[in-house]
């Protein structure tokens, strides 16, 4: 995959080489890794400071790891607890499956899944790494009032949104061990954490409205520079060759649907901006919004919610940030969506 690339690209390759490398180190499974992709920040790399809008500097996350130093703004992170703290009993096993669901939900919970994606592809360092939607910051958050299903949703019923709309699948039904474990590790995770307290570093860092409006066009040419090498030229994700998913579809029939939060323009900018490309987050903010565009101007699997008509499921559910009932290139986002939770489990290798 790598005959296509550019003299030019080089320098940009060998930081995102030394993203494939770390990923592929952390999924190594039975192998603690604390610190993963803290050696593997290139927010420094020369030739990128060019690209920051003028003062956006304090906005450049100092280190995306959960355990790392302290932040720009001068707050630390939560430290998880090392996963060679866990206790050898009954409690532990169950943390322990909780954190093999999160990080490989194909094999663990394959039943429940619709599409391609791990909870960790979203979730990054296993629902460890700050910026990255980590679970130790979500626990404590919960129960609260969602405005997406407009009552107060208890932590497992959070997890289930996860299933139906980023995993395109079944959520697993209240009780289940799936459920438990999932929960089991994320309060885990957050042992010694404040309940009720926003913790730094939770969800995604929110962006700034960019300064041009998103565009498709801009979008393809950082996709194309930028994600292609990792997630395929037509954004399918690559296997490798043992069958394993090693990068993630990024739309299509086994992605995300249209209903999960990361289809919004914002919540994906966010997402990129701190954590793509993996090992190099040095994309502008306006970078991060044109190829959130882009990647989401694409057919994905319909939303759950659908009412049988585009315009009428746009209305009811999606805000400013959707493309879904957007035309692109003559298509209309949503009206050829494969039905929603279809797509059958990938076979486990
Ligand atoms: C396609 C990406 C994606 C996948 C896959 C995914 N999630 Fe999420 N998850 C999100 C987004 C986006 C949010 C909302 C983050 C925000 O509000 O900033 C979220 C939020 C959450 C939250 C609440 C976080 C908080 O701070 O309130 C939990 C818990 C969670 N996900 C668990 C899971 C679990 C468990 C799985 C696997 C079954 C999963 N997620 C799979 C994208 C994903
Ligand atoms: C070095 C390889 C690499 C590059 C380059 C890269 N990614 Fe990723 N990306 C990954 C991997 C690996 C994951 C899953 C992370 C994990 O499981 O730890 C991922 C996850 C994602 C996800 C969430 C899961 C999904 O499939 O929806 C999105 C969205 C994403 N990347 C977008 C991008 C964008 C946009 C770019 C370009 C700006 C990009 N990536 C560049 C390797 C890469």
């Amino acid at each position: 995959m790598s005959s296509r690339i550019p003299l030019l690209t080089v320098a940009v390759s060998f930081f995102l080489l030394a993203g494939v490398l770390v990923w592929i180190a952390t999924q190594e499974r039975g192998r603690p890794s604390p610190e993963p992709r803290a050696t593997a920040q290139a927010s420094d790399a020369p030739g990128t400071s060019d690209e920051r809008p003028a003062g956006s500097a304090p906005d450049e996350p100092a280190s995306t790891t959960s355990a790392g130093p302290t932040a720009d703004d001068g707050s630390q992170p939560f430290t998880p607890p090392p996963r060679d703290a866990l206790p050898d009993d009954e409690f532990g096993a169950m943390v322990r499956k909780g954190e093999q669901v999160f990080t490989n939900t194909q094999e663990h919970a394959g039943q429940f899944v619709g599409n391609d994606l791990q909870c960790a592809n979203c979730h990054l360092d296993a629902g460890r790494l700050a910026d990255s939607a980590p679970l130790w910051a979500a626990w404590g958050e919960y129960p609260a009032f969602r405005g997406k299903n407009k009552h107060v949703n208890d932590f497992a019923e959070r997890i289930q949104g996860c299933f139906r709309y980023s995993m395109n699948g079944t959520p697993p039904p209240r009780g289940h061990d799936v459920l438990l474990a999932l929960q089991a590790y994320s309060y885990w995770l957050a042992s010694g954490a404040p309940v009720g307290e926003s913790l730094p570093g939770r969800g995604y860092p929110e962006l700034d409205e960019p300064e041009q409006s998103p565009s498709y066009a801009r979008g393809q040419d950082v996709f194309e520079s930028h994600c292609a090498l990792c997630h395929g030229d037509d954004g399918q994700g690559q296997r490798a060759a043992d069958g394993e998913i090693a990068f993630p579809p990024l739309w299509g029939l086994r992605s995300y649907n249209w209903g999960a939060g990361m289809h919004r323009v914002n919540t994906a900018a966010a997402f990129i901006k701190a954590n793509m490309p993996l090992g190099a987050t040095t994309l502008s903010d306006q970078q991060a919004w044109d190829v959130a565009r882009f990647i989401n101007s694409h057919e994905r699997p319909q939303d759950p919610r659908f009412t049988g008509s585009v315009e009428e499921t746009a209305e009811r559910f999606h805000g400013q940030y959707s493309t879904y009932g957007q035309t692109v290139d003559g298509r209309r986002l949503g009206a050829n969506a494969p039905p929603a939770g279809t797509a059958p489990a990938s076979p486990s290798p």
